[in-house]
């Protein structure tokens, strides 16, 4: 036995017949984890010659007044720690929608607030319904906290489709616009499904995923 195949059993990657193993740490790894498959992105050409609408990535450039703020947001203060919970922002959201500071969560894109959601009030068994096609993320946070996924077809003109309003799902996801399809169901239709659907005792729980609003029909 070579010194190479030696090393390689004792740190676990191979067995003793010298076929490859998965590595030891993957044992530990949860078991709702290690039975899911790892994302695959769509595909990534590199040369720059495409915009990825697919992706978000936008044909036009930033506002010049996102370019100003950017610049002037860098410099010396890189060095600390920006306020945790964005409550400059959060008030100044606020007081453009007349709502509190505490009615607002700002988080790193869509994806981030979904997870905090996710997290927030999912756990195992517990039921989260969305219509069917729509943003991948959501089978795959749902997966995550071992709780259970209830996809409601979309009818063929991809109106909302009352049968959400009849899962008994802790969180209901409605992506407005939808993805991939782009339609911008009206909020009055929005609004009158969010009334029937039953979520949680207290409070329903709806989330709306205004993801790429530029790109909807309407
Ligand atoms: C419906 C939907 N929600 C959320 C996201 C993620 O958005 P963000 O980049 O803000 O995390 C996407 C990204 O494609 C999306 O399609």
């Amino acid at each position: 036995m070579t010194n190479m195949q030696k090393s390689l059993l004792d740190s676990g990657l191979r067995t003793p017949d010298s076929g490859p193993r998965t590595s030891p740490c993957l044992d530990t790894v949860r078991q709702t984890i290690r039975q899911m498959h790892g994302y695959i992105p769509g595909e990534q050409p590199q040369d720059k010659r495409y915009i990825k609408l697919n992706s978000n990535e936008n044909p036009y450039p930033p506002s010049p007044h996102v370019m100003a703020a950017l610049q002037q947001a860098i410099g010396e203060d890189l060095r600390l720690y920006p306020d945790p919970v964005a409550n400059r922002l959060r008030d100044q959201v606020a007081a453009r929608y007349g709502l509190s500071r505490e009615r607002i969560l700002v988080g790193n894109g869509s994806d981030d607030l979904l997870t905090m959601l996710l997290r927030t009030f999912v756990g195992q068994g517990d039921r989260v319904a969305f219509p069917a096609p729509t943003y991948s993320l959501y089978d795959i946070l749902v997966s995550m906290q071992e709780g259970e996924v209830v996809r409601v077809p979309f009818p063929t003109d991809f109106s909302l489709p009352a049968q959400l309003a009849e899962v008994e799902a802790k969180l209901t996801f409605l992506c407005h616009p939808h993805a991939p399809s782009g339609i911008l169901p009206p909020l009055r239709q929005v609004e009158a499904l969010a009334q029937k659907v039953r979520g949680m005792p207290e409070r329903r729980k709806d989330p709306c995923d205004p993801c790429s609003p530029e790109y909807s029909t309407a």
